[in-house]
């Protein structure tokens, strides 16, 4: 049986990374591929705890940045070895909402914490299971946040942050897609829904034309 495929899905806060989720979702049961949708931080029961803890808005105790690190990362290493390895050698496409670029992004970026650091937690925890294809849902921050404002549900303790980690957070994915465009595609998620969804059709359709 040959292997699948890891494609992962990225984006700074209000990019609409959910609603892009579904459409894929969509594209994939149209085609007739076998696919896991998943998530970070969680996608398992036990990363989903992790996930709890890193994500419960701040009580009186502020978490520390190497403590949210190492997290995202403990939450990784169980979302891989549970999940994402097995369906992977089985032949299955994994799509996960998120995955080791927002590490880069939001704990390298957004807390200015060491990317060598970051970097050594990537090969150590996530090694060869790299992803296939990722696409960067990318807007600028004042519009992405103002989408957000509209959202029924509360924030969460990351999306407390002020727009200048935001801003970290958007310049190290965007940073990351330049250094690697043959796997990061940006998705200029300002544009209308149909325009945004035209954009993942091609990218899509180029990456499994390319690919098999
Ligand atoms: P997500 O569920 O995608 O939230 P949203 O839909 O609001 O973007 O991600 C939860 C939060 O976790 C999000 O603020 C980004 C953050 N995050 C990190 O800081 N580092 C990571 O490695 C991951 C995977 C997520």
């Amino acid at each position: 049986m040959s292997r699948g495929k890891l494609i992962t899905i990225e984006g700074s806060e209000g990019a609409g990374k959910s609603t892009a989720v579904k459409y894929i979702q969509a594209y994939f049961a149209q085609h007739h591929l076998p696919f896991v949708l998943t998530r970070e931080p969680g996608g398992t029961e036990l990363a989903e705890e992790i996930r709890q803890v890193l994500l419960h808005p701040e009580s009186s105790e502020k978490m520390a940045g190497e403590t949210e690190l190492l997290l995202m990362f403990a939450s990784r290493a169980q979302h891989i070895t549970a999940l994402v390895k097995p369906a992977i050698e089985a032949g299955q496409y994994v799509i996960s909402d998120r995955y080791v670029d927002a590490s880069y992004a939001y704990q390298g970026g957004g807390r200015q914490l060491n990317m060598q650091q970051i970097k050594v937690l990537d090969e150590l925890i996530v090694g060869a299971l790299q992803p296939d294809m990722t696409l960067l849902f990318d807007i600028p921050v004042d519009l992405g946040l103002a989408r957000t404002r509209n959202r029924a549900s509360g924030k969460d303790r990351i999306e407390h942050e002020k727009i200048e980690f935001f801003e970290r957070v958007r310049h190290v994915y965007l940073e990351r897609a330049k250094q690697d465009p043959a796997r990061i595609k940006i998705i200029d998620a300002s544009q209308s829904i149909e325009n945004v969804q035209m954009q993942i059709r091609t990218e899509l359709d180029k990456f499994f034309a390319s690919n098999n």
